[in-house]
């Protein structure tokens, strides 16, 4: 069962958004190994802020403050540009993603994409530079001049093909420990809104696990139900992930049910949750609290009798 696991793709990005609202800037900037956020931007004293012991990866500090140097240059270049070319649009929003991929085969790729007002605008690869397809004629101006200058094209091509793939390499050694962790999933049932007369809607939630990729599916007996719906893994604060998986079933079908989930983190011992009708569960309760209730009881009359 191992054989669905999958390695994420190596990746580390740059997520950068500068916004003109309401007469005044506002840049945001975050950095990500894969899907995992290891650095946020402190935009009033134009650095970084690392969010983990290992966000430095093996980088000196002379290196880091050459690339914070970089993005600083980097969103006065924006205004300058935003002022050239959309004099007058308030509110205004500039997006872009840096950074770098590792391609089976291909080595690390490295990207650029800027969109402006939520619409691609240019894109930077294998050092040209280029308009969007639908490019208003503001990308093709500022592609023709960036093209131009060699310097600055050679710089970025630099930053996204040697630093960024040392960059990620050094980030997923030092952050080993962190990343290859095993954290084991809970799971519990529950129903959801009738999906209709007579039938039910029965809900597994797995949570806390780590790492992303989970096998969960509502079975009868060793059969799958193959009529089980996931949702998408969704992030947890703590950096572990959820899933639900749902199953429609007519009411009387639902006895017998189980819900199995298989994790890396649990070594082959599947978790196993059976679908057990709630009323039934209020039996049990009753039970329990009865036969407390007598013990207590005896336990009293034992004593005084003594
Ligand atoms: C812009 O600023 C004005 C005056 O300061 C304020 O009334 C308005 O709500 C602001 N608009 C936005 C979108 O922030
Ligand atoms: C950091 O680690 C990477 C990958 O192991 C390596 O290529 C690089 O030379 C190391 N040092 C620096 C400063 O990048």
């Amino acid at each position: 069962w191992w054989s669905w696991r999958f390695e994420e793709p190596v990746s580390y990005h740059l997520l950068q958004m500068s916004s003109f609202h309401n007469h005044s800037w506002v840049h945001l900037s975050s950095g990500w190994l894969g899907e995992l956020q290891t650095h946020r931007w402190n935009s009033i004293s134009g650095t970084f802020i690392y969010l983990y012991p290992w966000s430095r990866g093996n980088f000196s500090n002379r290196e880091l403050v050459d690339l914070e140097r970089f993005l600083r240059v980097n969103s006065i270049e924006i205004q300058e540009f935003y002022t050239d070319y959309f004099m007058s649009e308030d509110p205004f929003d500039l997006q872009m993603a840096t950074g770098c991929e590792l391609n089976s085969g291909k080595g690390f790729l490295g990207f650029l994409h800027v969109a402006i007002q939520g619409s691609d605008f240019l894109s930077f690869q294998n050092e040209t530079w280029l308009s969007s397809p639908e490019g208003v004629r503001e990308a093709q101006k500022v592609c023709e001049l960036n093209n131009l200058n060699q310097a600055y094209t050679y710089r970025l091509h630099r930053l996204l093909s040697d630093t960024c793939p040392r960059f990620t390499l050094g980030l997923l050694d030092a952050g080993k420990a962190h990343l290859q962790r095993q954290v084991k999933p809970e799971a519990w049932l529950s129903s959801g809104p009738s999906p209709g007369p007579g039938r039910l809607l029965l809900v597994c939630h797995v949570s806390g696990f780590y790492p992303k990729p989970v096998w969960v599916m509502w079975m009868g007996g060793e059969e799958e139900q193959l009529g089980t719906q996931r949702g998408d893994i969704l992030p947890n604060a703590d950096g572990t992930w959820y899933l639900r998986a749902t199953l429609d079933v007519a009411a009387g079908e639902a006895a017998g049910l189980a819900c199995r989930v298989k994790h890396s983190s649990l070594g082959g011992q599947d978790l196993v949750l059976h679908w057990a009708p709630p009323s039934a569960l209020g039996w049990i309760l009753l039970a329990v609290i009865v036969a407390l209730a007598l013990l207590t009881g005896l336990g009293f009359w034992f004593r005084k009798r003594w």
